[in-house]
């Protein structure tokens, strides 16, 4: 399958990772096995999103929601990213894919942040690639910790209240640093954002496939990249204004 021109390669591209239980149901399989293949497509599609260079690659890992399922899936999860940190460490640096995280991140094991506190000290120079993991994400506390350190900046003289601006507002923000997600894609036929980058992805483009996490490969990267490309981002703006450079 031909991707879109080199023009119409996103920047970012975001990902709600879905379906790794639906796939285990369905092979009379333990969850905790759909998350294991899901992992393996995470190398999968940071190496694919490289070679056909996407620049960002946000992946949401675990949401705040996520510390509710049982107890063993929890757990499982966590020794899982904890594996992945330390089995993906070579190959990043191989790479020179930075590593990034947003969400509260305080809250995770402390063998898994001192994990993630190493990969992210040992990337933290490259500027071609960024991995980026939402953790302990959910937009809605990213929205209410942005807002205290905001009026904290306010208090204390940094910020001015007549300046308040998105753009001022933005910088603190857990994705301060990174662009705004071009494309998200969520895999298993869900069609829902579910608490992911909300003010990020204002004007994203959106597309769902049925595909599960664990089966998703290059080809359906590939196949959302072309549908990328065939969407027309008009920001608000008539088509006429598009072509004509937005005058
Ligand atoms: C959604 O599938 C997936 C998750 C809640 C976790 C995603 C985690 C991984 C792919 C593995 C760990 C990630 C890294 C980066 C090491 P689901 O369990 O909600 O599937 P279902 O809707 O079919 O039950």
């Amino acid at each position: 399958m031909t991707p879109p021109g080199p023009d119409k390669i996103p920047q970012h591209v975001a990902i709600i990772m879905d379906g790794n239980g639906r796939w285990a149901k369905q092979r009379g399989l333990p969850r905790l096995e759909g998350h294991r293949r899901g992992v393996e497509t995470v190398r999968t599609v940071v190496d694919a999103a490289r070679e056909l260079g996407i620049r960002y690659i946000t992946l949401y890992a675990f949401s705040v929601e996520n510390w509710k399922r049982p107890t063993d899936e929890v757990s499982g999860l966590m020794a899982l990213l904890d594996y992945f940190l330390k089995r993906e460490l070579d190959t990043l640096i191989k790479n020179r894919v930075r590593l990034l995280t947003i969400g509260r991140t305080e809250a995770l094991p402390a063998g898994v942040q001192r994990e993630l506190q190493r990969v992210i000290a040992a990337t933290k120079d490259f500027t071609d690639w960024t991995l980026v993991l939402a953790l302990n994400y959910g937009s809605r506390n990213e929205v209410a910790d942005a807002a205290k350190a905001y009026a904290t900046a306010v208090q204390e003289g940094r910020e001015k209240l007549s300046d308040a601006s998105w753009e001022r507002f933005s910088r603190y923000l857990y994705s301060a640093d990174i662009p705004d997600p071009d494309l998200l894609i969520r895999t298993s036929g869900e069609q829902r954002v579910s608490n992911f980058m909300l003010m990020q992805c204002a004007y994203a483009e959106m597309v769902f496939t049925p595909v599960f996490w664990p089966d998703f490969g290059k080809a359906d990267l590939e196949s959302a990249l072309q549908e990328y490309g065939r969407r027309e981002r008009r920001y608000g703006l008539t088509t006429e204004q598009i072509k004509t450079g937005g005058s």
